[in-house]
């Protein structure tokens, strides 16, 4: 298995995964915001753009990946809203060429992270299935949605296999606590360093703030293997299907360290949806109850103490 986007945050638990699964694994990833370190030892790492067709070409030529989880990514919804260019040519362009090179070795599938929270849009009430309707609200919404089509439309033209899991927020260890999204990383990091967290408001400020669906990493992870396998749909939400606020998510965590929370209000954050809740039911059937947020917290919080 070619693991697209390996040294990153979710691919980097698909590569331990597919280890332990009996895969060999490959990483190809230009370490723009993954690291080396991680990746379990002995796995090859091709450190390559995947907007650049020659050299992902090549890869394919010489690891001939039988199944490609496709990872890789421009994952920033703000990021994309500045730079929506850059988005398309990476999520999209990138994308194809992936596909390309895939036909090129006769690869069998390809499993995508695709996107539930962003592609359903605002979710008012209850939890979106796979037959909700697509709102893509930003342009990083729009590129995953696009690439969906374009894996279907090389299904139909050139008989490639493909899987897409539309993941909910996901987190757990080695997500990166500097980028722009990945709360969990981020307010773990600052409850450690004794730093007030911000409490962005859904509506009003001083309210619960946002609604999500959290899933753990290792449970993403599993999908993949999954869908690789060829034991899922072609269409999968990945998330637990359980709403939870950033007020009950921070003083989850908190507990979970160990540690006070100094909760700060704060306005709504521009561009946020409000609420974001996965209906998971088709996924439950093929892997079973995802890990409660509790025990995947305090997994997280056991390797962001072990860090520092
Ligand atoms: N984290 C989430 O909550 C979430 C939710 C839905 C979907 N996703 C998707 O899951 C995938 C993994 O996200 P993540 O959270 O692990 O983020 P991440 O930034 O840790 O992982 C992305 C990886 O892709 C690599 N990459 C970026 N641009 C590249 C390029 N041009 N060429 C080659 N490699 C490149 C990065 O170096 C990084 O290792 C992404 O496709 C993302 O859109 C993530």
């Amino acid at each position: 298995m070619l693991v697209t986007g390996g040294a990153g945050f979710i691919g980097s638990h698909v590569v331990e995964r597919a280890l332990a699964g009996g895969w060999e694994v490959a990483a190809l990833d230009n370490l723009s915001s993954g690291k080396r370190e991680n990746l379990p030892l002995g796995v090859s790492l091709y450190e390559i753009d995947v907007r650049n067709p020659g050299a992902v070409s090549a890869a394919f030529q010489e690891f001939q990946p039988v199944v490609v989880s496709h990872q890789a990514a421009q994952a920033s919804v703000s990021v994309s809203v500045r730079e929506p260019v850059l988005d398309a040519e990476i999520n999209i362009i990138g994308g194809i060429n992936v596909l390309r090179a895939s036909l090129e070795v006769g690869t069998q599938r390809i499993v995508f992270a695709s996107t539930g929270g962003a592609i359903y849009g605002e979710v008012p009430v209850g939890a979106a299935d796979e037959t909700a309707a697509a709102r893509p609200y930003s342009p990083y919404a729009t590129s995953k949605l696009s690439f969906e089509y374009y894996l279907e439309t090389f299904r139909q033209q050139f008989g490639l296999d493909y899987v897409s899991l539309r993941y909910a927020n996901v987190y757990g260890p080695r997500q990166n606590p500097h980028g722009e999204a990945g709360v969990v990383a981020i307010f773990a990091d600052r409850l450690l360093a004794g730093q007030p967290i911000n409490i962005n408001a859904m509506k009003e400020v001083g309210d619960d703030g946002c609604v999500r669906d959290y899933v753990y990493a290792g449970d993403v992870a599993e999908a993949n293997l999954a869908a690789a396998e060829g034991r899922t749909p072609r269409l999968l939400n990945i998330g637990t299907g359980k709403a939870t606020t950033t007020r009950e998510l921070a003083e989850q965590l908190a507990s979970a360290l160990g540690v006070q929370a100094e909760l700060q209000a704060a306005p709504p954050r521009v561009g946020d949806l409000q609420r974001s809740v996965l209906d998971v039911q088709q996924a439950e059937g093929v892997l079973g109850q995802p890990l409660t947020l509790k025990e995947g917290l305090r997994r997280t919080a056991e390797w962001a103490r072990s860090r520092r």
